[in-house]
């Protein structure tokens, strides 16, 4: 058993959260799963329609009775804070505010509920501005994860944020997907990990078969960090990058946005046509933490794993060296 900060505030037997990932790449079974099984499941609610997230919700209570969490990028999501809250999550994840966002008056919405804060970085202003607005954990998210991140690796960022906010917990996120990096993060001060992509391939991942596929066939070295797919998207996020496969789409739009901008209906209609013919040519967020990925399993297995390795490095590995 690794007990750390974030574990006693938050009631979990394990110090791992898997991440919070929108556009419906989480679900029911996945978050369930991870809860029951000791460590913290959150729900990706962004861009996923309200009456879909109560019925996943309401699977997850029938999976377990432990806590969970619901997350929001606030840049695009504010007027649904309201909403998931009503859904009372043990913990309310979130990510991605804009500059302008009050993130003091958003959290304290949360506490009034109940519930605590976990906000998510990419650099150790952000930390702070969480932590002065009360944010309970930090989540110090690295370039090499999937999905929207920063500009900075997971281990400066991590020791930066460990180091800046300090008493208060942080969890480590980008490239995590065993032991190893579990006691790894502890070792740079943080008091958890935050795996999406490793989750991604877990049987109750709600995405296609060729997407697990995709990550176990990765050698880590076939993500591209790029806007790609924001401007076809259409949304402006704040600052952030994304890290998706490089597939034939983004091949063929790479470097060439603003024309995107411009021809998403094209874009859009070729996306259908690769999605109809392969599934694996279109978009698939996911990290360089993939390459460390060999097989899908289920989450819970996942979560018994990590904890086991990192336990017998903590215990027999470490040691030796002093
Ligand atoms: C498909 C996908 C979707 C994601 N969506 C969100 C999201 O909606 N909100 C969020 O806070 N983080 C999101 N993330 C980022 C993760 O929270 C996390 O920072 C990242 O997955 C950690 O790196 P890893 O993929 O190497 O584990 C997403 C990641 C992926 C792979």
């Amino acid at each position: 058993m690794i007990t750390t900060q974030f574990t006693e505030l938050i009631g979990v037997e394990h110090p791992i959260a898997s991440a919070g990932m929108g556009g419906g790449a989480t679900g029911g079974e996945l978050v369930g799963s991870v809860s029951e099984a000791g460590a913290l499941g959150v729900f990706g609610a962004s861009f996923v329609p309200p009456d879909e997230l109560a019925k996943w919700v309401r699977r997850v209570r029938e999976l377990t009775s432990k806590p969970i969490g619901i997350n929001l990028l606030l840049h695009a999501t504010e007027e649904r804070v309201d909403e998931v809250l009503a859904l009372e999550p043990d913990v309310f994840s979130t990510a991605w505010p804009r500059d302008d966002q009050d993130l003091a008056a958003i959290f304290a919405r949360a506490h009034d509920r109940g519930c605590r804060v976990m906000h998510m970085v990419p650099r150790v202003e952000d930390a702070e501005r969480a932590v002065a607005a009360g944010a309970d954990v930090i989540v110090a998210q690295g370039n090499e994860g999937g999905g929207h991140i920063g500009e900075i690796g997971t281990v400066v960022i991590v020791r930066q944020v460990a180091k800046a906010v300090s008493p208060v917990p942080v969890l480590a996120a980008g490239g995590f997907v065993d032991g190893a990096g579990l006691a790894a993060a502890l070792a740079l001060g943080a008091d958890g990990i935050l795996l999406g992509t490793r989750f991604l391939a877990a049987h109750e991942a709600p995405i296609e078969p060729a997407y697990k596929d995709a990550i176990v066939a990765s050698s880590g070295d076939d993500t591209v960090v790029t806007t790609l797919s924001d401007s076809l998207s259409g949304r402006d996020w704040p600052g952030a990058w994304v890290r998706l496969r490089r597939t034939r789409f983004v091949q063929d739009w790479l470097g060439r946005e603003p024309e995107l901008r411009r021809r998403r209906e094209t874009a859009f209609a070729q996306l259908e046509a690769f999605e109809a013919s392969n599934a694996d040519d279109g978009l698939m967020f996911f990290g360089q933490s993939a390459g460390l990925i060999d097989s899908i399993k289920p989450a819970a297995d996942l979560v018994r794993e990590i904890v086991a390795e990192a336990e017998e490095i903590l215990r027999s590995r470490l040691p030796t060296f002093l």
